[in-house]
Formats: C-alpha cells, structure tokens, sequence
C-alpha cells in the first residue's frame, strides 16, 4: 500500500506546480514579516519545508511520519517526531501550518491555540488550506454526485472565527494547477487527490471515470492538453 501511495503521489507530483507555488508565496510572506525563526508543523517530505528552512536563520520542523522525519533530519532540518499539539519550548516569529491541520473541530481548537502560544509578539501564524469556499474542486464533485462543500466550509468558518478572536486574520487565494497532456494522466492526477492515496477509495472515484472524462473535455482542456486549479487558502494572523 505504502508503495503505491508513492507512485501515486511522485505521478501527481510530476503533474503539479503545486510546491513551487506555494514556496514562492510562503517566501513572500516571510519577507513581508521580517521572518528570522520558522516553526513548520507538518513539514511532510521536505519538498517544501527544505527550500523553506532556508530562508529563515533558524527552523524547526515538527512531523509525525518516521519516514518523512528521517528524511527532513537526513537534510539537516531540525525535527520534533510527533503530532501536533504538545508543549515546545521557545517562540518563534512564524508559525506554519501549510495543509497539516485536521477537518475536525475538537482537533482543530488546541491546534490553533498552542501554535498561537508559541507564536513571538509581532509574529504571525499562517494556515494554508483547501477548505473555504466554492471552487472548481467542489463543483467537479457534485458534478459526479458528491458534496462535500458543506462539510468543508464548515471546517473553514470554524478556524477563520477561532483566529479572529485572536488577531487581524487576513485571508488571500493562491491558485495552483495541475496539467497534463493526455487525458489518462489527469484523471490519475485527480484520483490521487480524491482518495488521498488510499486503493478503496481511488476505485470508488475511478468507477466515475466516464462522467469525470466528459466534465475535463468540456470544462478542462486547453491548447496544451488538460489542466486543474486548486484555490488555497492562506489565512495569515499577526500577534499584536
Ligand atoms: C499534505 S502534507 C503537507 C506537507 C507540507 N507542509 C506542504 O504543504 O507541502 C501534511 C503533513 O502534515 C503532517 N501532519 C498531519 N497531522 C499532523 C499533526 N497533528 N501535527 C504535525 N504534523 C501533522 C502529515 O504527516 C504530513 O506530512
């Protein structure tokens, strides 16, 4: 399983500007802020948290996946092994949640508030996440049957609130895409994305494959072959 999930994921990878997106909008906003000490939380592979780790004098990743964890330290990272929450010791002028908080309510609460603990005085705290309003995702899901829009904004009104009875919150999109040039490989691409790697759920989203294939000729094709947009969220807060 774990291999597939790999190949899987190293395919949509090769299909996405996904990462280099998003570290050139994260380095925007640790210019912005004067960031000098970054605290990652979910540092995952180190496609991201290593270029990141970079542009800050000091960093420190926190991980929950050994794999990930032996790789970010393989790279000279600074790694706490763990899940998120739990006490570190220090603050830092940013912390960064890039897609590693959870959908459920009673884990998202002590998230926010210990990542604000630890955030410095004149730092921020910058989430980036899916979940938010209408996109072209969502309606590519109720176009095969599927609505998870309630749930999702429901998730997002309930971390935007949290964190504005913290601080200024200030909320802009960043649009990534995935392209391909043949139909087959952005189908793969989505199916990655809708079962997050898992076997069962990618067979439920690929028996859709007839309808999924008229939607991305009618709605996603271009010149080049087939292309995606992911709308992210970066919610960015400003300790007073
Ligand atoms: C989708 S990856 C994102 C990786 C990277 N931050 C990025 O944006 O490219 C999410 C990562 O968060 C980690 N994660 C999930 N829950 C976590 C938690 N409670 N605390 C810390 N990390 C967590 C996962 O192990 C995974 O590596």
């Amino acid at each position: 399983m774990e291999d597939i999930y790999k190949n899987d994921f190293e395919k949509f990878l090769s299909h996405t500007d996904e990462k280099e997106i998003l570290l050139n909008e994260v380095s925007k906003e640790i210019e912005k802020y004067n960031t000098k000490s970054l605290l990652d939380i979910g540092a995952g592979n180190g496609l991201l948290s290593i270029p990141l780790s970079k542009k800050v004098g000091s960093y420190l990743a926190v991980e929950p996946k050994e794999k990930f964890v032996a790789k970010l330290r393989g790279a000279g990272l600074e790694v706490i092994e763990g899940k998120f929450p739990f006490e570190i010791s220090g603050s830092f002028d940013m912390a960064l949640s890039s897609h590693s908080m959870s959908y459920q309510k009673d884990l998202i609460v002590p998230f926010i508030r210990k990542a604000w603990e630890l955030v410095k005085p004149g730092g921020v705290f910058l989430i980036i996440t899916y979940r938010g309003q209408e996109d072209d995702w969502t309606k590519l899901m109720k176009g095969l049957g599927e609505n998870h829009e309630d749930q999702n904004r429901v998730g997002f009104n309930q971390i935007v609130e949290l964190l504005a009875s913290l601080g200024d919150v200030k909320m802009r999109k960043v649009i990534t895409r995935v392209n391909t040039e043949n139909l087959d490989d952005i189908v793969q691409a989505l199916s990655f994305v809708a079962s997050d790697g898992k076997p069962e759920k990618k067979k439920e989203f690929l028996k859709q494959s007839g309808k999924l294939e008229k939607i991305l000729k009618q709605n996603y094709k271009n010149n080049y072959g087939y292309y995606f947009p992911f709308q992210h969220f970066f919610l960015t807060t400003q300790k007073l």
